[in-house]
């Protein structure tokens, strides 16, 4: 029988949690061994490498961040400590690696297995910026955190009528800023996918006000611009008092969401269902409400498209 490795890696996600704990319970449930790697590739080069039980995995569905910790690991990023990382999973017998994170922890991933090490790979960013899957476990609890600052936020900037712009996660991808500003009724939302001039932004604020808004909310994600300069340039050009937030690091924290326990735990069973059927060097994904698997390869060329009919809803629904 084979034996497993699992590791978190990349940014932290609230669920990856639960995505261990079923790695961990379905291998014990099948009579597979697991080893817990401890902060992702550079822990694998350091040996950092733990026998998981039962109840290493207790009470941790709820928690977020991740019980074996993370980190980018610049060194993997070489062939040598690739190389390094193979030898030390060849030491301890460890036949399969399952790898939680996002496209850079593939990459590494893929490399593994050109080196000889079965993998797979199963989708933890909050980002949603993996082109493979139409979800990754902590995006949904990042929206949720994202849209119960927005609404705190609104309730200010009503009070005061105002401007408030509000940046968001997501690196080079806008589903949080998309998601959590039609959930939370945004006049504009701001993203690296549709290209804005601030212009239209300004017009559409002043548009609002002449009809009696008394506030206005503008959602824009980290990879399309920086929320203080377009807090300066909405106050300059409307001349309305604006003010901006950063929402951080927040969006990484918390107690997963329903929908991503549900998706962690689903995916992490359907890892170690797919090393008993030696499906493997593939990732786990849920395409169209389908859970399904993609050679790691091939996800990897996979392009993360934008939901332009949800950005066009938007649009609409705020004018
Ligand atoms: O990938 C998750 C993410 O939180 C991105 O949204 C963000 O750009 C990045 O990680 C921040 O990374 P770090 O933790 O290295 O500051």
């Amino acid at each position: 029988m084979k034996r497993i490795g699992v590791l978190t890696s990349g940014g932290d996600a609230p669920g990856m949690n639960a995505a261990i704990r079923a790695v961990v319970r379905t291998s014990i449930y099948n009579d597979i061994e697991v080893f817990g790697i401890k902060h992702g590739y550079s822990g694998l080069i350091d040996k950092d490498i733990l026998p998981m039980t039962v109840y290493s995995v207790a009470d941790i569905i709820q928690r977020g961040g991740t019980i074996l910790n993370t980190s980018r690991c610049k060194f993997f990023m070489t062939e040598a400590g690739r190389k390094q990382g193979v030898a030390v999973l060849k030491e301890f017998g460890i036949d399969v690696l399952i790898v939680i994170g996002g496209d850079g922890s593939y990459k590494g991933a893929l490399e593994l297995s050109r080196l000889g090490i079965e993998v797979i790979g199963i989708p933890g960013t909050i980002d949603n910026d993996i082109g493979s899957t139409d979800y990754t476990i902590g995006f949904d609890t990042a929206v949720s955190t994202a849209l119960d600052a927005v609404s705190k936020i609104r309730d200010t900037s009503s009070s005061h009528n105002r401007v408030n712009i509000v940046e968001v996660m997501g690196r080079n991808c806008g589903d949080i800023a998309l998601y959590a500003g039609i959930a939370g009724g945004a006049e504009y939302i701001i993203i690296p996918e549709v290209q804005y001039d601030i212009d239209s932004v300004c017009e559409k604020i002043l548009r609002g006000k002449e009809r009696g808004k008394l506030h206005s909310i503008v959602i824009v994600a980290e990879g399309a611009g920086d929320f203080k300069e377009i807090t300066e340039a909405v106050q300059q050009q409307t001349r309305v008092a604006t003010r901006g937030t950063n929402l951080g690091y927040i969006q990484r924290g918390g107690s997963p969401t329903g929908p991503d326990r549900i998706l962690a735990s689903r995916m992490g069973y359907m890892a170690v269902e797919c090393v008993k059927n030696n499906n493997t060097n593939c990732v786990i994904s849920i395409r169209n409400n389908q859970y399904i698997t993609i050679p790691i390869e091939d996800a990897l060329e996979m392009k993360k498209e934008i939901n332009l009919e949800l950005y066009n809803i938007a649009n609409i629904l705020s004018i």
